[in-house]
């Protein structure tokens, strides 16, 4: 008998921070693959809240009990490091119809680029439709609750960032 080949996909983003919305995809995302890769781009043209290992480090504690999930810093292009890692699939979540346009364009490129790795969309629960890491850095940054938008160890961190009174970076 054939054996089946082990999925592996990588969930890339920014992650600047973790959301309750990523949190969902990559709870839904690993019960379909093998292995899931949280690629985390540390990207030079940005400037983050939070560096790429204080990202890493809320994400793997929010990850902790997914036995198949690992989480990664890259640079450069997705595709190289989706390459490098053996993934045969890119995950993206579709929060909108509004993202589409923008994802499309990015599964393109990468297609074009790395034709052997497709593109999965995962619609992301109706409850985080909302949600994304600027509007939760905004909220945060004006003292606002931000509970049950992002994971208790990501709420800490963001509470401690703006008490410090960080508020230039988002
Ligand atoms: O969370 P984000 O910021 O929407 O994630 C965007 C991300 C990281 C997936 C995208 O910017 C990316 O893959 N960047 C790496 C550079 C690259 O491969 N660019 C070509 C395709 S846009």
């Amino acid at each position: 008998m054939k054996e089946r080949l082990t999925l592996i996909a990588i969930y890339p983003g920014s992650f600047d921070p973790l959301t309750n919305g990523h949190l969902d995809v990559i709870e839904r995302g690993r019960k379909i693959f093998d292995r899931l890769v949280v690629g985390i781009l540390k990207n030079p043209h940005k400037q983050p809240l939070f560096t790429s290992e204080e990202r890493k480090t809320m994400i793997e504690e929010a990850v902790k009990p997914f036995s198949n999930v690992e989480v990664e810093i890259f640079d450069g292009l997705l595709v190289n490091f989706a390459r490098e890692r053996g993934c045969q699939v890119i995950l993206r979540g579709l929060r909108a119809i509004s993202d589409y346009e923008y994802e499309t364009q990015i599964a393109l490129i990468n297609r074009k680029m790395a034709p052997e790795i497709e593109t999965l969309f995962l619609p992301t629960s109706a409850e985080f439709s909302y949600l994304n890491s600027t509007i939760v850095k905004e909220i945060a940054s004006f003292g606002g609750c931000i509970r049950g938008l992002v994971p208790p160890a990501v709420e800490k961190k963001l509470r401690d960032k703006f008490d410090r009174g960080n508020l230039s970076n988002f």
